[in-house]
């Protein structure tokens, strides 16, 4: 046995006691983290190479700080993002959800689909989009001023790396439900798109006020990506309205939510709302997910 192997086992099992769900490739991670390879290539640390730094990384996750936020990196689609703390971790159940609106997208009859991210973060949706769908214009909607520097980075950080989405995506520091935020710059200016996007996607806050969640949620997550009233529909019922005047006649809306509430979002995007061919969609663990649902008009999409 290597001096890390036996230093990850018994990593692991400091995890496991502190009830991290996935202990041995956790440690693994943050042993890969802290000697800077991959974590296939950790066979290639020679004991002489040992950092003591990998026990301060296995203390944090034992405390239940995300891993993301000790490695400062998160993983979303085929993109690699900076987060920490003041902006919320992206997750795979939103990787499907934006891989469903990329076929879309790929499908339109557009030159160059109008996209808007509500609520954008880290910038997840908003720079797949960008980076998987070259033609899109994509307009990335964050109320946060925290979590608009991250924004901002990752929009750089995805530049460097596929210059293609330069200038494409567009930051604005909005609250979409435009309630708040009056004095701040940019506060009015998605009425420039009114009636003009392809596609308005969403992964809200949706979690009901006073639900019990995961330390690694509650304590790290910023609590405006989290909370969204006393059923957690909110942020949804806001991004209904704000869909309906952004789109053009044809475009779609999809929006995540949390596995209970398929049945409350379909109701909130109904025919009886104006909106047409309403689906519910599930992610992979076959949990309900996300709803989608067309703004009728004459070019609507098939
Ligand atoms: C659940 S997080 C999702 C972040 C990112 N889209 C993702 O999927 O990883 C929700 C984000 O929406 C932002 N947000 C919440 N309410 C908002 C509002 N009314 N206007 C603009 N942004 C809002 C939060 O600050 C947070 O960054």
């Amino acid at each position: 046995m290597s001096l890390l192997l036996d230093e990850i086992a018994l990593a692991a099992a400091r995890l496991a006691e502190a009830g991290v769900e996935s202990p041995r490739a956790e440690a693994e991670l943050i042993a890969a983290h802290v000697h800077g390879v991959r974590r296939t290539e950790l066979h290639t640390v020679p004991d002489s190479a040992f950092d003591a730094r990998f026990w301060e990384g296995v203390g944090r996750r034992a405390a239940r700080e995300p891993l993301q936020h000790i490695t400062g990196l998160a993983y979303f689609r085929y993109l690699e993002l900076e987060v920490g703390p003041g902006v919320f971790v992206p997750r795979p159940e939103t990787e499907v959800m934006t891989g469903w609106a990329i076929d879309r997208l790929r499908e339109m009859d557009v030159a160059e689909p109008l996209v808007v991210d509500l609520g954008t973060g880290s910038g997840a949706i908003a720079l797949a989009i960008a980076q998987e769908v070259p033609r899109a214009r994509v307009h990335a909607v964050e109320a946060d001023p925290i979590a608009r520097t991250w924004t901002e980075r990752n929009i750089g950080r995805v530049a460097a790396a596929a210059p293609y989405t330069r200038g494409r995506v567009t930051l604005h520091g909005t609250d979409f439900t435009g309630t708040a935020r009056s004095g701040e710059p940019g506060a009015a200016d998605l009425g420039a798109l009114d009636g003009k996007a392809d596609l308005v996607i969403s992964n809200p806050p949706y979690i009901p006020v006073g639900a019990s969640v995961p330390p690694e949620v509650g304590e790290y997550d910023p609590p405006a990506a989290l909370w969204s009233g006393a059923d957690g529909l909110d942020a949804i019922r806001g991004v209904e309205r704000v869909a309906r005047r952004l789109l053009r006649p044809g475009g779609v809306v999809a929006v995540e939510h949390g596995a209970p509430q398929g049945a409350a979002v379909y109701w909130v995007f109904c025919e009886e709302a104006g909106w047409r061919d309403t689906r519910n969609h599930k992610d992979l663990a076959r949990r309900d997910r996300f709803v989608t649902a067309t703004w009728p008009g004459e070019r609507a999409e098939g």
